[in-house]
């Protein structure tokens, strides 16, 4: 039987050899769990003082799961390739034999190896993975040695070996164990030490410890925001980012685990009760949950275009941090003005005495709709239905006002406004984001520094006090909470705005994606869903009723939505609803029914829309052209199934 197995071979250099067996990049060792990857890839180059940790699978001749493993440095020409160890005896299972093959007995030019990138495994075979530690003169300068790599196969019975002596709850936090024999213990203190690039970085979740040296280029919140754990326990972060609390992530974690934290060191009790969420408002029981800490949730397809405005406790909400709870007597927004110039520092009835601007705007998530890109292929993010989009009239300051208050002017260079919310991370790190100056400082554009939604205060998931509001823009650049407004010369530094929001190619995966090459994504493309049958629903015979809404970004007005019974062979016009839109401000979205007959006959029918704007966009019909690593820009045709009565 083969199994797949993993063999990891430790670089501290250069380039891998073409044809290396089933070989990952170091880039994709933490997605190893979704398979194997094709040919061997070229490494960046590398800091001499560090290796990488490559990961590839080879087939095993039995069904033994022990992994093999070895370390390698690159060899030059004159070094022997895939040197079998002259010392120890054979290993003895089929698995290790296999190894002994792959590393020795096979003669290296049947991998294709060119002659200039070769790769020395030091000690295979022998090294396997009850091998000691490698000594510190064969990892290279600099380099701290490491507890030998352990069994990492998923295991049914979890334990973790020092519970009872600790306190901690078993199961173990990765659900996995991490070896048959006692594990390597470690001292908080030793972990602690352990909180740089060069003396590695280790992390604890509960009583496991695990090195994440490997990980941290690869962390999809950015390498800053996991070093922010260096040296200590995950709780914390995880209890703030609660995503994190996903098997897939356990299970990736529990591929860098060395070890368990020793007795004395137990989880201090603080960590497992200290909550940032448990200040949160309390929600609406309709809204469906796509994830609690932080929180984000949208209305059910059935209530989202029951009414044109959303009503305020049903409107979608995407928080990426712990909402805060400000005082809107000590509120303060600031403005920075000019070089030169002065800022301002605005409390809310400083704002309230702006002309007060009142406009209908539909937000549309990124992520809306994104749920259908992930059954195409997985994608990374919440996986939202068609609900992350929902209109409200909002009102406050124009931004432009304020701008202009503060001596700002359209500039003849590029320039950037960039919003700051007071949402932030443990380390103070706000969400932020950024438009374009031209937009900002447009009357027409009419961006809104907003205090009202649907005539009420800003409910505080919403943003109390004060908001942005960017119509026809990307939700993610209207920033909640808003605590700074300056001009700069580039685009926004968050997160949020330069390694997010940013549309890519399908061929782009995590291994190739290059965030600085897309533009970030401002306004958005027509849309449309069908809201109302639902999907595998059964509809009567006769007439059937389809609603839905459409939108477009940009000002851009819905000028039609087609509907089809039959999966787009044939083609009704809907009616729209809702409010007239003015041109080029066509903020708002509009809603649509079609009352259609059913074919007689059918029992079951493929209803599909599609929304053309006004100028003549239209969605794709599929997702996969559009499909992107991050699920944004879901837009393709909406499809609901149903049945039809007998
Ligand atoms: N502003 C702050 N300060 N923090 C956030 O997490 N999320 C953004 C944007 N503004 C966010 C924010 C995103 S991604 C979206 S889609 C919208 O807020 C959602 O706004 P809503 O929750 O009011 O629907």
């Amino acid at each position: 039987m083969f199994v797949k197995n993993r063999v990891e071979v430790e670089l501290t250099a250069g380039r891998l050899p073409a044809g290396f067996p089933g070989l990952l990049s170091e880039r994709t060792l933490c997605h190893s769990r979704r398979g194997r990857a094709g040919a061997s890839q070229n490494l960046p180059p590398l800091r001499p003082s560090f290796g990488v940790l490559v990961t590839f699978h080879c087939p095993v001749l039995d069904n033994s799961e022990s992994p093999i493993s070895c370390r390698a440095g690159i060899g030059n020409k004159k070094q022997p390739v895939l040197a079998p160890s002259p010392r120890g005896t054979p290993p003895a299972s089929a698995s290790r034999r296999r190894a002994q093959q792959l590393a020795g007995a096979r003669p290296a030019n049947s991998w294709g190896m060119n002659r200039k990138a070769r790769v020395l495994l030091h000690s295979a075979p022998n090294v396997t993975m009850l091998a000691p530690p490698l000594r510190q003169q064969s990892l290279g300068a600099g380099r701290v040695s490491q507890p030998p790599c352990r069994r990492r196969t998923p295991n049914p019975n979890p334990v973790c070996h020092n519970a009872a002596a600790q306190g901690c709850d078993p199961p173990s936090p990765t659900g996995l164990q991490a070896t048959q024999e006692s594990p390597h213990v470690y001292t908080r203190e030793e972990v602690r030490s352990h909180s740089s690039p060069e003396t590695r970085i280790w992390v604890t979740l509960g009583c496991e410890v695990f090195d994440v040296t490997e990980f941290v280029d690869l962390h999809p919140g950015g390498p800053s925001k996991l070093m922010l754990a260096a040296g200590g326990p995950l709780e914390p972060f995880w209890a703030l980012y609660a995503v994190h609390n996903q098997p897939h992530v356990r299970e990736m974690l529990a591929q860098y685990k060395i070890g368990e934290l020793s007795p004395e060191d137990k989880v201090p009790s603080t960590l497992k009760t200290s909550d940032p969420y448990i200040d949160d408002p309390v929600r609406h029981p309709a809204l469906k949950v796509n994830s609690q800490r932080p929180f984000n949730a949208e209305p059910p397809p059935e209530l989202l275009t029951e009414n044109y405005i959303t009503p305020n406790p049903i409107f979608f909400t995407r928080n990426h941090l712990p909402v805060p709870n400000l005082d809107p007597e000590t509120y303060r927004l600031h403005v920075v003005g000019p070089p030169g110039g002065q800022s301002l520092c605005l409390s809310l009835d400083d704002l309230y005495k702006f002309p007060k601007h009142e406009i209908t705007v539909t937000l549309q998530c990124a992520g809306n709709r994104r749920s259908e890109m992930t059954q195409f292929k997985e994608v990374r993010g919440l996986e939202w239905n068609i609900g992350a989009i929902s209109t409200a009239r909002w009102a406050g300051a124009r931004l432009c006002d304020v701008l202009a208050k503060a001596g700002h002017q359209l500039s003849e260079t590029e320039a950037h406004v960039c919003f700051e919310g007071l949402d932030s991370d443990p380390t103070g790190t706000a969400y932020g984001a950024s438009i374009p100056l031209a937009r900002a400082m447009d009357p027409e554009a009419e961006v809104l520094l907003a205090y009202e939604m649907n005539g009420q205060p800003l409910p505080r998931d919403h943003g109390f006090p004060v908001r942005v509001v960017v119509p026809g823009v990307v939700g993610a650049r209207h920033v909640k909470w808003l605590g700074k407004v300056s001009v700069e010369p580039e685009e926004s530094y968050s997160h949020w705005q330069r390694r997010d929001y940013k549309g890519f190619s399908p061929s782009v995966d995590w291994d190739t994606v290059d965030f600085d090459s897309a533009p970030s994504i401002q306004e958005l493309p027509v849309q449309s869903a069908i809201t109302e049958p639902k999907d595998g629903e059964t509809v009567q015979s006769g007439e059937v009723t389809i609603k839905g809404y459409a939108w477009s970004g940009g000002g851009r007005a819905v000028v039609r939505v087609d509907v089809s019974l039959d999966g787009g062979l044939t083609w009704h016009v809907a009616e729209l609803d809702g409010e007239e839109q003015r041109p080029r401000k066509a903020w708002a979205w509009r809603l649509w029914q079609l009352q259609a007959p059913v074919p007689a006959g059918r029992k079951e029918l493929n209803i599909v829309c599609k929304a053309v704007d006004d100028s003549y966009n239209v969605q794709p019909d599929t997702v996969a052209p559009i499909w992107n690593l991050r699920g944004v820009l879901s837009n393709a045709w909406h499809r609901v199934h149903v049945h039809v009565a007998p």
